[in-house]
């Protein structure tokens, strides 16, 4: 029997580094979709990863790529990650978000329609969808009322996805997915600019190297600027989270889920983890600075994972402390060379 294949969209980013790092040690033949540009880049923990997996280069923009690479590869699964994913950015690229995160994700629920029907899909909704939900904690049953051009290209996708599945019997699977970290996460996320913030705190570096959504030092004189330090997310740990999106492929049936820890910290919670894990206080070290407030923020993410406990058997094994922890550590062996 010859191993099942993946197609992975969104191969360089967190999600697509992690999952297919777990494909492959389940036996899949993984293939990478992704713009070469990035592809190309040096890192060199995806350069290790590059070596296991086969490459092909292609922009979600462009209907012709996504064709391509299904017709060719022909997979027997396929993991839609690819996205602008950034909310706070998202006002500034509004429309090539909707290009990318919402028409992008359409672009490949139609491929498959056309050229390869069989094929299981996963698409990567989010917990952005419901805005600023009146119950918590929010489920799969929750309203969608999306607060930024990000969220709105996902509610797009989201819908659409449900139209394949019941119009053209297109087997796509939506994890509904809260906040999740790790240390492949990109660097304009909060929960890096705390950590690297941390890991500066603890080597004393003043000024740091890296650079903020301004393009300042993310740590200037010795202080962390961040935005809304009220805002709370239900944050995971991303090796969890790629366990339930392949969960969600082997399941009998194509179906929304919820997948989150069920316990929401506030930006303030997340500091005062990262900077104790280096001992340092981070009222002494945190400022808030209008810049990096958004125009209208989803105050509160909370989920009810019932339905994903239930039916795959999913629930998160990694503690909070773990995951901000593994990410302070990274920053500073990276620091110190
Ligand atoms: P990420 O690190 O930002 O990765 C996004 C990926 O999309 C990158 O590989 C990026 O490639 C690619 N991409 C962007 N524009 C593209 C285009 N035009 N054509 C092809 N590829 C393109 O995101 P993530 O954290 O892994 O998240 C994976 C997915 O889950 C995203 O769709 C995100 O919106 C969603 N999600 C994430 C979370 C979370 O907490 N992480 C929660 C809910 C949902 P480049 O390197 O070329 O930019
Ligand atoms: N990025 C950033 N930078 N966020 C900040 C800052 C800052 O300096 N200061 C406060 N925040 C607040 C944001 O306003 C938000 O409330 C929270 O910290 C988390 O922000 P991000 O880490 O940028 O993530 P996000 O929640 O907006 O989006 C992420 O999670 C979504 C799921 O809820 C992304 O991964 C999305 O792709 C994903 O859909």
């Amino acid at each position: 029997m010859r191993n099942p294949s993946a197609l992975i969209t969104g191969i360089t980013g967190q999600d697509g580094i992690l999952l297919a790092q777990l494909l492959l040690d389940k036996g899949y033949e993984v293939v990478g979709f992704g713009r070469q540009a990035s592809i190309s880049s040096k890192r060199a923990d995806l350069q290790l990863l590059y070596k296991r997996i086969r490459l092909y280069y292609g922009d979600l923009g462009n209907s012709v790529d996504i064709v391509d690479a299904i017709q060719d590869v022909s997979p027997d699964e396929i993991y839609n990650l690819a996205a602008q994913s950034a909310p706070g950015l998202s006002w500034a690229q509004s429309i090539e978000t909707g290009k990318v995160t919402g028409v992008g994700a359409h672009r490949i629920f139609e491929a498959v329609r056309q050229f390869n029907p069989e094929c299981r899909v996963y698409h990567a909704s989010t917990s952005e969808m419901f805005g600023n939900a009146s119950k918590l904690p929010q489920n799969e049953g929750t309203p969608l009322r999306p607060l930024n051009p990000y969220a709105v290209a996902k509610v797009y996708a989201h819908h659409m996805a449900e139209i394949y599945r019941k119009s053209h019997d297109v087997f796509i699977s939506c994890g509904i997915l809260f906040n999740h970290e790790s240390v492949y996460r990109g660097m304009h996320f909060l929960t890096q600019k705390i950590t690297y913030g941390a890991a500066c705190a603890k080597l004393g570096i003043s000024d740091s190297e890296a650079l903020n959504e301004e393009g300042e030092p993310i740590v200037h004189r010795g202080k962390l600027s961040l935005g809304n330090l009220d805002a709370s997310r239900d944050w995971g740990h991303a090796k969890d989270y790629v366990r339930a999106m392949w969960l969600m492929l082997q399941h009998s049936v194509a179906d929304d889920f919820v997948i989150g820890t069920g316990i929401s910290r506030s930006v303030r919670d997340f500091c005062a983890v990262a900077y104790a894990h280096v001992g340092e206080d981070w009222r002494d070290r945190v400022v808030s600075d209008p810049r990096f407030v958004r125009p209208i923020e989803t105050m509160t993410t909370v989920a009810d994972t019932s339905k994903a406990r239930r039916e795959l058997g999913w629930a998160p094994s990694i503690p909070f402390e773990s995951v901000v922890g593994e990410m302070v550590d990274a920053h500073i062996l990276a620091l110190q060379g």
